[in-house]
């Protein structure tokens, strides 16, 4: 007898073609059910019905326990496939982390392949995608490892909870910067932040919590689902930052814009420390994790929306924004410093549809300014993203809102809401989107691909998205504080703006002040100051015992200066002589009690950890630098390489800029690697 023949690559073909019932995918069957499969029409050998075929469903299918979780979450159809991330957010915060049967599911009702939605959610710090059979812990707790938070003694903090948490459902992790470096130090239980956090503090929150949801896990077993899942909520709830109350009056003194008239106006040019908002002291700002804020009816009442109304109506032209924008010499103040006039021309003269994109990633470490405007006068930046809209013609504004700042998420909602529910003028389309933990995702062309969806991997520019953006379309893409000037420039008049400064620079800079300072926080200060300046008028000179010893000008990628270069004006071009630039403008203040090349070393491990991977010069220089420099001894030259590579040949800012700390301590402080310490 003849042997069986083995089935060839061409049975298989044919085998494919034939319309086999069970070879329907799972989209089909449940929720396009095609016509009953014919069978085929002639006799088949029993081994081919059975092997498999093209039209069989590829890859792991959905079950469907996991289809319903995630239909029970994110609702039904359409899915547009841009909210992607948001639904892993979704899914992430009711389960605490992102198992695989639900990506699988998700994957099938959004109709992208299982390994598209795996490949998004892995790239995102705050998504961590779990096997099935594993147990997510019920809480998360972060503590901040920014260099500020280290400088407030955040090691010996997560060394305590370490031990205080030990046992318990709690995941303890390590953060980069979370962007409260004034309340340093940081810990974040669940999406609550605990400034100045003590270890008794951070572990009375965490009991808190836990004890909500045992609650919620020994609701009787008669009691419904509904009722558990209320137990459930009202612990997350009890963790997530409620909408501070409004008060008009706080945040401005006597109603007035960032209290910028005479008499404020006058000391702030003759160097007299000028705080910001007016009636938070420094001190005040440390503490506070839910200010209160101007809401919209006290906004309106203090003159507010009448500039976005003025320009929809056509009473202010479009032109004469642009013309105050331009004499004011205003310039991006999310860290490139573009100026803002030349920009928002570039974009109207765009073909329509165009949209915008508004940056609050806030990733830089060392930055919390956005957070401190937005949080207290929410409208001011809501007005400049209106007025924008309107001069450059765009129909549809997308919020990018950094994911840890979970307070400034619920305000936003709420006045973008009351803002929709009472319009003074046309308003355009709103989305607020949530990002999810990668620093990258500040960069433009990545917050772009975030917004879409996916990876934040920045793009190949030309072209720029100023031409081909969002969805292909022409983006007007702007930093949160940027937009929320333009109110007070084209009322003030650009004079106004101007003619602050110091050391012939002109204009206002909003500094962010951490470290070894008396009194941290945001500065609102001439564009010029010198650190010595910023730190003797407006942060009340440096904490006690430390005298200064360096600082970093510009977050994590503007360098280390040392104290000798405590006189140089801080502004856009002025710091780029001397190896750094001032980018989002976050000061880090360091004294004799830090080392140059451990905020190097931070700053390189941070880099390696937020690299998106895409070019290796960045991916692998970043990591290999960070190897270097925690060995005692620098290999000098091989670091030297490895940052002329890393600036020359990566694609985007993050791997251009990101040896700017190592070359600074190369340049500046080398009793710190050559046997001095
Ligand atoms: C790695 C990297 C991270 C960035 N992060 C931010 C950010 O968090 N927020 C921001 O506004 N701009 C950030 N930027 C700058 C943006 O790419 C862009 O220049 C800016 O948002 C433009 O707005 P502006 O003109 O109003 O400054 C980042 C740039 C790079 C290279
Ligand atoms: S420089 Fe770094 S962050 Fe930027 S694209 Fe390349 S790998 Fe990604
Ligand atoms: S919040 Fe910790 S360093 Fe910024």
């Amino acid at each position: 007898m003849r042997a069986a023949r083995l089935p060839t690559t061409k049975d298989l073909d044919e085998i494919a073609t034939y319309p086999i019932e069970e070879s329907k995918t799972m989209t089909e069957s449940i929720s396009n059910p095609l016509p009953a499969a014919q069978p085929p029409s002639v006799a088949m050998p029993l081994v081919r019905v059975r092997l498999p075929s093209r039209n069989r469903p590829k890859g792991r299918q959905p079950d469907a326990a996991a289809l319903a979780e995630v239909r029970a979450l994110i609702g039904v159809v359409p899915y547009p496939r841009d909210l992607l991330i948001e639904y892993l957010h979704q899914i992430n915060d009711r389960y605490r982390a992102l198992f695989e049967r639900h990506l699988v599911a998700l994957a099938h009702e959004m109709r992208l392949p299982v390994a598209e939605v795996f490949e998004v959610a892995s790239f995102y710090h705050h998504f961590e995608v779990l096997p099935d059979d594993a147990q997510a812990k019920a809480l998360t707790v972060r503590v901040c490892d920014g260099l500020s938070c280290r400088m407030a003694g955040a090691k010996d903090l997560q060394q305590h909870l370490s031990v205080s948490l030990g046992g318990r459902d709690v995941k303890l992790i390590t953060t980069p910067c979370v962007g409260r470096c004034e309340q340093a130090p940081v810990a974040v239980v669940h999406q609550q932040p605990v400034a100045q956090a003590t270890p008794e503090a951070v572990v009375s929150k965490v009991n808190q919590a836990l004890a909500l949801m045992d609650k919620a896990q020994a609701a009787p077993e008669n009691e419904s689902i509904e009722l558990a899942k209320n137990h459930q909520s009202e612990a997350v709830d009890a963790l997530t930052p409620s909408t501070p109350a409004s008060n008009a009056s706080y945040f401005y003194t006597s109603n007035q814009p960032v209290a910028l008239d005479t008499p404020a106006q006058a000391a702030i040019k003759n160097g007299v420390r000028l705080d910001l908002p007016g009636a938070i002291t420094g001190a005040a700002q440390a503490q506070t994790t839910t200010p209160e804020f101007i809401d919209l009816a006290s906004y309106r009442a203090e003159g507010g929306y009448a500039l976005a109304i003025a320009v929809a109506a056509g009473k202010t032209s479009a032109e004469s924004v642009l013309t105050a924008l331009e004499n004011a010499g205003l310039r991006g103040l999310g860290g490139a410093g573009f100026p803002v006039g030349r920009k928002w021309r570039m974009v109207r003269s765009q073909p329509a549809p165009r949209l915008m994109a508004v940056n609050i990633d806030e990733g830089e470490p060392g930055t919390f300014k956005d957070r401190t405007y937005l949080e207290r006068d929410p409208h001011r930046f809501l007005e400049g993203l209106l007025v924008a809209a309107q001069v450059v013609g765009v129909d549809t504004c997308y919020i990018y809102l950094r994911d840890e700042y979970h307070g400034c998420r619920a305000l936003l909602q709420q006045q973008i809401a009351a803002l929709q529910a009472n319009p003074p003028c046309p308003l355009p389309r709103l989305e607020l989107r949530r990002g999810a933990g990668a620093y990258i995702c500040g960069e433009e062309s990545a917050m772009v691909e975030s917004l879409e969806g996916k990876r934040g991997e920045p793009r190949l520019r030309p072209p720029y998205i100023a031409e081909l953006g969002l969805f292909g379309r022409p983006t007007l893409e702007h930093n949160f504080e940027t937009l929320f000037w333009v109110r007070d420039i084209v009322q003030r008049g650009a004079d106004w703006f101007a003619s602050f400064g110091r050391h012939g620079r002109h204009g206002l800079r909003s500094f962010s002040v951490s470290g070894r300072v008396r009194e941290p926080g945001v500065k609102l200060a001439p564009a010029g100051i010198t650190v010595r300046e910023l730190i003797d008028e407006f942060c009340g000179g440096m904490a006690p015992g430390h005298t200064l010893y360096a600082y970093l000008p510009g977050g994590a990628s503007g360098g280390i200066f040392p104290a000798s270069l405590a006189d140089v004006p801080l502004d856009f071009d002025t710091l780029q002589p001397h190896g750094g630039f001032i980018g989002s403008a976050a000061v880090m203040v360091m004294s004799q009690h830090d080392k140059a090349r451990d905020a190097a070393l931070a700053m390189m491990q941070f880099f390696a950890h937020e690299s998106c991977g895409q070019c290796t010069p960045c991916r692998v220089g970043t990591a290999k630098a960070a190897a270097l420099m925690a060995a005692p001894n620098w290999d000098i030259a091989t670091l030297t390489d490895l940052a002329e590579t890393m600036a020359q040949a990566s694609i985007c800012g993050l791997g251009q800029a990101a040896p700017n700390p190592l070359l600074s301590v190369l340049r500046y402080f080398p009793q710190e690697f050559t046997g001095g310490l």
